[in-house]
């Protein structure tokens, strides 16, 4: 008992103590507010297709008649309930194999903060890897396997923990493989065949302890194969 009695008595006399408990909950709510409006995440989407060089009849969907305020309902959109905000959000874009052209870079991820699965496969999506990809918190699916896109692998791909599975094998990436990969500890799938990636294997790989499958066949990838692999016990 005792001790817990003192501890009371140090929260209601620490002004320091008193500002954390009323700024916690404060925090909480204003990163609740901070969730971008549905209307708003439709216009990133819109702004978006407005910038592809191809208009695939699956999209028409998107934007029209009744439904253009309603983005969950569009095609490839899925939506859920936010957890801090219990508002409506975006949570899944699939758009596998419609021959997308364009670039990934233009769409706004800023306003999809709140995905958590983005499957854009076997398009023709150019450009680089969007820097603003690593602000999805809550991102477990990363599908850009067979489109057309360019430049290194950032270290900053680290901050995406949730990450479950990476696949952006067949496209036209290059440089290393950043070590800070080793970071992504919850991920099953990496998948980065068929690329121009170069430099030796990270060791840090064997970090990676959930990993099932691993793929990074016909790059140029040079050295061995870090002993560190051997600890993935999981791997298939
Ligand atoms: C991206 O979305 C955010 C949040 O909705 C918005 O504040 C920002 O202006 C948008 N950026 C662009 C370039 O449209
Ligand atoms: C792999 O296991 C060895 C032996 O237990 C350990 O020394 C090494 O640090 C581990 N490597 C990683 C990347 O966890």
């Amino acid at each position: 008992q005792a001790p817990t009695t003192a501890m009371r008595l140090v929260m209601e006399n620490s002004p320091l103590l008193r500002f954390i408990s009323l700024t916690v909950p404060l925090a909480t709510f204003l990163q609740a507010m901070a969730v971008p409006s549905l209307q708003e995440q439709a216009g990133a989407l819109l702004a978006w297709k407005d910038t592809l060089e191809s208009h695939p009849a699956q999209l028409q969907s998107w934007g029209m008649g009744n439904n253009s305020k309603r983005p969950c309902s569009w095609y490839g959109i899925e939506c859920s309930k936010h957890q801090a905000s219990h508002q409506e959000v975006i949570t899944k874009i699939s758009l596998r194999g419609l021959r997308l052209r364009g670039e990934l870079d233009a769409l706004n991820f800023t306003a999809l903060a709140t995905l958590t699965s983005i499957q854009l496969s076997h398009n023709r999506l150019t450009g680089r890897i969007p820097p603003g990809i690593v602000s999805l918190r809550d991102l477990r699916f990363l599908l850009l396997q067979r489109n057309q896109i360019r430049g290194p692998l950032s270290p900053a791909l680290a901050s995406l923990k949730k990450l479950r599975c990476l696949m952006l094998q067949q496209n036209e990436l290059s440089g290393e493989i950043p070590r800070q990969i080793g970071e992504l500890e919850n991920l099953v799938t990496l998948k980065l065949s068929i690329n121009n990636l170069s430099g030796p294997i990270p060791s840090e790989l064997g970090y990676l302890k959930k990993l099932v499958r691993l793929d990074f066949v016909h790059n140029n990838l040079i050295g061995s194969i870090p002993r560190d692999v051997g600890n993935l016990t999981k791997l298939t």
